[in-house]
């Protein structure tokens, strides 16, 4: 399926899990992490925010990715990532953050997440096909 193997998406997982454990979701009480493996072997991590308005709630996979293009740009592709939740509970990534990562996956990326029987590895194109994109120029 990809070159990543199990142990570095055991690492992806774990380091996932690790972020779930900073999540603020006083709310809804479902603490989610999310690690993004980039092309130059770099791991980054982030865990969902949740807010009284509810609607102003950010996702872990979005906290990531927009932590890591904060701190270093957008040149990095993301060949993995691993979304984990402190109960376990099945838990593919939103839509929305679907959307935005896949402006930055690599063709052949991987997603790992927590399905009903253990974790679900998936290509990303695979959970998300038909991609939006923008012609300007067409009229
Ligand atoms: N959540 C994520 O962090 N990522 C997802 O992909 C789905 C949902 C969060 C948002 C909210 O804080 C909580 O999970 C319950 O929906």
């Amino acid at each position: 399926m990809s070159s990543i193997d199990a142990a570095l998406l055991d690492r992806l997982r774990h380091a996932a899990a690790e972020a779930a454990l900073h999540a603020y979701a006083p709310y809804s009480k479902f603490f989610v992490g999310a690690a993004l493996l980039f092309d130059d072997g770099s791991i980054v991590t982030g865990c969902n925010v949740e807010n009284v308005s509810y609607g102003l709630t950010s996702c872990a996979e979005r906290n990531a990715l927009f932590r890591a293009i904060s701190e270093q740009g957008a040149r990095r592709k993301i060949v993995a990532f691993a979304v984990a939740n402190r109960s376990g509970a099945a838990c593919p990534p939103c839509g929305a953050c679907r959307q935005v990562i896949s402006e930055f996956v690599t063709p052949d990326a991987v997603v790992t997440f927590p399905g009903d029987h253990g974790p679900v590895v998936r290509p990303f194109a695979e959970i998300f096909p038909c991609t939006f994109t923008l012609a300007p120029d067409a009229e």
